[in-house]
């Protein structure tokens, strides 16, 4: 997608031909900082403090990592622990372990020598792939937004309501949850968005809301308890959020507080779609709420907020009273019976593994052997 009419990835090789370079999104939206990263360590950090973060960018970043890990020692030690030094940045995304175990599997049979320009280019390919893959959501998911205005009729604003951050940024390119919504936008369709600001690191607030507006999307932030009264009001046509991993039967695990935006929608007849990536579906696991691992993050970003002060100073300031315990859960699992529909780069299925399986056979009967 475009900044400032310049089109940018979040995630590339640099011009060195042995570094990457990431957009560093802890700055956002008060600074666009371009960061590299030249080492496996620099890699895991940078999924770990979430200078990247988003399933489908971790995933790139990892394989990314494993390259650099590799470009610096190719040997099968090398190997093994820049897999087990990425896999233990992030629990829950398992677009993670898809990501490392593809590279592995390629890397593995390889004699050490040619395994640092292999690992380059399956990384590239990896990257590559998810921004098709987006696109092909993007196509899939705005004929729903497309069959929302026709059935307003002519003038109507079709109001989507997201959370999280599962665009463009949280991708290699597009987004998940936004793709539909950006093609929708460059079809002509007048779509506005409903932006969870998505306590407690605000990536709805911050990075939702400046990638929708420096593509000229229209758009409100909203605190994360609006959802329900908007949607008993009518003022929201359709819900489309990502997901980390999906599970063999449509359970979806997402950002915090999904669960009970699909709740609302639940009671109030209004669609609940979730934007995924078919490396996004866990297959060996069944029951999203007992086998999903949930992050579990620092207190810190609970008890204080991090924003920009009137005179342009980064600032940090402490919500809560001193010594007030609090607790982080940054994940939570939406049961498939609340989900209308997922929206793949294969198409829409309904949220059970019938649904999966319709549209991911080969995958599916892998999982199964
Ligand atoms: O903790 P984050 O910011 O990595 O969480 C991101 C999300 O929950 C997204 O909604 C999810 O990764 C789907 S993104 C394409």
């Amino acid at each position: 997608m475009k900044i400032d009419g310049v089109p940018y990835r979040t995630i590339w090789p640099a011009a060195d031909g042995r570094t990457v370079e990431i957009i560093d999104q802890r700055h956002l939206p008060h600074a666009f900082v371009v960061a590299r990263l030249e080492t496996v360590d620099e890699a895991a950090r940078a999924i770990r403090e979430m200078w990247v973060r988003g399933a489908p960018l971790i995933g790139a970043t990892a394989a990314y990592g494993l390259a650099l890990a590799l470009r610096a020692d190719p040997a099968d030690a090398s190997l093994a622990s820049a897999y087990e030094r990425l896999f233990a940045t992030r629990p829950t995304a398992v677009n993670l372990r898809w990501a490392l175990d593809r590279m592995r599997a390629v890397l593995a049979p390889l004699p050490p020598a040619s395994r640092a320009g292999r690992a380059w280019a399956e990384a590239a390919a990896i990257a590559d792939e998810d921004v098709a893959i987006c696109r092909a959501i993007g196509g899939n998911g705005a004929a729903l937004i497309r069959d929302v205005a026709a059935r307003r009729g002519p003038g109507a604003v079709v109001n989507v309501l997201t959370h999280c951050n599962a665009g463009w940024l949280a991708t290699v390119d597009w987004g998940t949850a936004l793709a539909p919504i950006y093609v929708a936008h460059e079809e002509g369709i007048a779509v506005h968005v409903w932006v969870d600001e998505t306590r407690p690191r605000n990536q709805g607030a911050s990075i939702t809301a400046w990638e929708l507006g420096r593509h000229g999307v229209p758009h409100t932030v909203v605190v994360d308890n609006v959802g329900g009264h908007l949607m008993q009001h009518g003022r929201v046509d359709l819900c489309i959020v990502g997901t980390d991993r999906t599970t063999a039967t449509g359970d979806v695990c997402n950002k915090i507080g999904t669960y009970l935006k699909a709740l609302a929608a639940h009671d109030n007849g209004v669609p609940f779609y979730v934007a995924l990536p078919s490396p996004t579906i866990d297959w060996t696991v069944e029951d999203g709420v007992r086998e999903i691992p949930i992050e579990e993050r620092d207190p810190a970003e609970v008890t204080a907020l991090t924003g920009r002060t009137a005179d342009g100073r980064i600032e940090t300031v402490t919500l809560t009273p001193d010594g007030s315990p609090a607790a982080n859960w940054a994940f939570d699992v939406t049961p498939a019976r609340l989900v209308t529909g997922l929206v793949t780069e294969r198409g829409v299925c309904p949220a059970s593994r019938e649904g999966l399986r319709s549209l991911f056979p080969e995958a599916s009967a892998q999982a199964a052997q």
